[in-house]
């Protein structure tokens, strides 16, 4: 039984696990909509599926089902544990579960039905934001309940993060979301034009920020350092990390919105200030990396180590091919193209996933009472899948991406296009094969990893409540 004397760890596994089930079910997804790129007739002639239903439930299934599980597990565990203390409102925590299992399938079911504020990341109508809202103060008040009651005097620098991924990502959903019902389905923003725009995409980036980004961070600076059993490298440098990265963040978003009615100065700032995020992006990602100075040799045996080494490796990457689309000129060519698709995956895959995959390998054995996982050798099978599975993905939407930008903007002497766009479409269908290909490779490792939490939980063995350690 738990008790305010051991850890509230229910609530970690169950987010635990969908963590897994919701990966594999919107990278399914994306599997689909990707083949459906190929051949179109995958949609079946059903509207339900649709690649312009599909899409959404993909983006909303493997961020906020997939993404927003690990995070909610990650949190729970790690506040617990750096504070020395059990969650507060345990029952709290228990309806942050079933609440977000609640808005997960919600949104399952109106998506394919095309209920839809047409919102890129918030498309979910009214009656499920209210859900989510509410879903997200209690997940507030547990978190910061737990910060409150903590028996050691300093909140260690993950907190910080998981803090402010909370806090910030509450402000972008209600602000965001601000809309006028007509019907249970159906609603209006109260914002137009040009300002809707500019609203929609300071939320859109700020959840790129915030919810894929600030919150995964928190995770990294948990579990890296225990998994290489190193302290972090740099402790000043995590604070320094800190404040630059949240109050930079914010003003990016005109990037997103270039070339369009949104005034010249506006795009600039957001060009500016994508560019000075490169410097905490990396200075995050060095720290992370460098945790692991002079214990490298740990990288030969230790495959859940690779995992998290290669998501930062991926987060320098996308970190440092942000800050160059941002710049409007790079822009001009990217922009439209599978250039973005390659550079979001980079971050979503490469670091997202990556990132957390690598903890819930660490956190699983500890919160089901076990010593380790039950395979090692298939943890490195799904770190090499996965690997080379992103790898193939965004390497081909890279070549495409910037073939599609050169072949469109490409005129003859007499000023007319040199290919129309079915010549563009063309030439990529042997890269959308490629990244077909890269995504079942993903998608095969999600299922190895699921047979190995599987047989290391084995179901139905007791799991004995861990008590809270006294702090030192
Ligand atoms: C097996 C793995 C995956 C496959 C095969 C896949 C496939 C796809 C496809 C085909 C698209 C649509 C691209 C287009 O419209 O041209 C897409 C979009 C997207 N995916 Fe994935 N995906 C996968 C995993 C993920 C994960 C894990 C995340 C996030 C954590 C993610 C986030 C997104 C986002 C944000 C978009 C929208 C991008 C945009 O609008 O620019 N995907 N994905
Ligand atoms: C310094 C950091 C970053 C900067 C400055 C940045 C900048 C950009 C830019 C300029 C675009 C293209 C906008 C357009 O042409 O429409 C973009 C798209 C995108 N980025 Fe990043 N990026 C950064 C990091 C990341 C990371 C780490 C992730 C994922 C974890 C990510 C996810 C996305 C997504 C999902 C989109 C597509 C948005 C859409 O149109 O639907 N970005 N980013």
């Amino acid at each position: 039984m738990e008790s305010a004397k051991t850890y509230s760890d229910t609530v970690v596994r169950q987010f635990a696990i969908v963590t897994i089930l919701w990966g594999i079910v919107g990278m399914t997804v994306g599997l689909w909509i990707a083949a459906q790129l190929l051949w179109p007739v995958l949609n079946f002639d059903i509207s339900w599926l649709s690649y312009g239903r599909l899409r959404p439930l993909h983006t909303n299934a493997v961020i906020f089902a997939f993404g927003g599980s690990a995070l909610f597990a990650t949190s729970y565990y790690v506040v617990q544990r750096t504070c020395h203390v059990s969650l507060f409102l345990p029952r709290l925590a228990a309806f942050t579960f079933w609440g977000w299992q609640t808005v997960i399938v919600l949104a399952a079911v109106t998506l394919p039905l095309g209920l839809t504020q047409g919102k890129e990341y918030a498309e979910l109508e009214w009656p499920i934001d209210l859900l989510i809202a509410a879903v997200w103060i209690a997940y507030g008040v547990v978190f910061f309940g737990t910060l409150a009651t903590r028996r050691v005097k300093h909140i260690y620098v993950a907190n910080w993060f998981y803090a402010a991924f909370i806090i910030t990502v509450a402000l972008l959903h209600i602000v965001n979301s601000l809309a006028i019902p007509v019907s249970v389905g159906k609603s209006y923003p109260i914002y137009s034009g040009t300002v809707d725009a500019m609203v929609q995409w300071w939320y859109g980036h700020n959840a790129v920020g915030f919810f894929l980004t600030a919150g995964f961070l928190g995770i990294m600076y948990y579990f890296v350092p225990k998994q290489a059993q190193r302290p972090i490298y740099s402790y000043r440098l995590s604070v320094v990390h800190f404040w630059a990265l949240i109050s930079i963040y914010m003003w990016a978003g005109p990037h997103h919105l270039h070339y369009t009615t949104l005034p010249d100065w506006a795009q600039s700032i957001g060009m500016v200030f994508s560019l000075m995020l490169l410097a905490p992006s990396w200075g995050g990602m060095i720290n992370g990396i460098m945790t692991l100075s002079g214990a490298w040799h740990k990288l030969r045996t230790d495959p859940i180590l690779k995992f998290m080494i290669v998501s930062l490796s991926f987060y320098g990457m996308s970190t440092f091919e942000g800050p160059m689309m941002s710049i409007r000129t790079v822009n001009a060519l990217s922009h439209y193209t599978d250039w973005t698709i390659g550079h979001v995956h980079s971050g979503a895959l490469g670091w997202v996933a990556m990132i957390s995959v690598g903890a819930l390998y660490n956190l699983i054995p500890r919160v089901f009472g076990r010593d380790k996982m039950y395979s090692t050798p298939l943890i490195d099978v799904h770190f090499w899948t996965t690997t080379i599975g992103i790898v193939l993905y965004i390497a081909s939407m890279w070549i495409a991406g910037v073939m599609q930008g050169l072949m469109w903007r490409s005129v003859n002497d007499d000023g007319t296009l040199t290919y129309s766009f079915v010549e563009s479409l063309e030439a990529t269908y042997p890269f959308y094969a490629v990244r077909l290909l890269g995504g079942a490779l993903v998608l095969s490792g999600m299922f190895v990893m699921a047979y190995n939490v599987w047989k290391t939980v084995e179901m139905g063995r007791r799991i004995e409540a861990v008590p809270v350690l006294e702090p030192a």
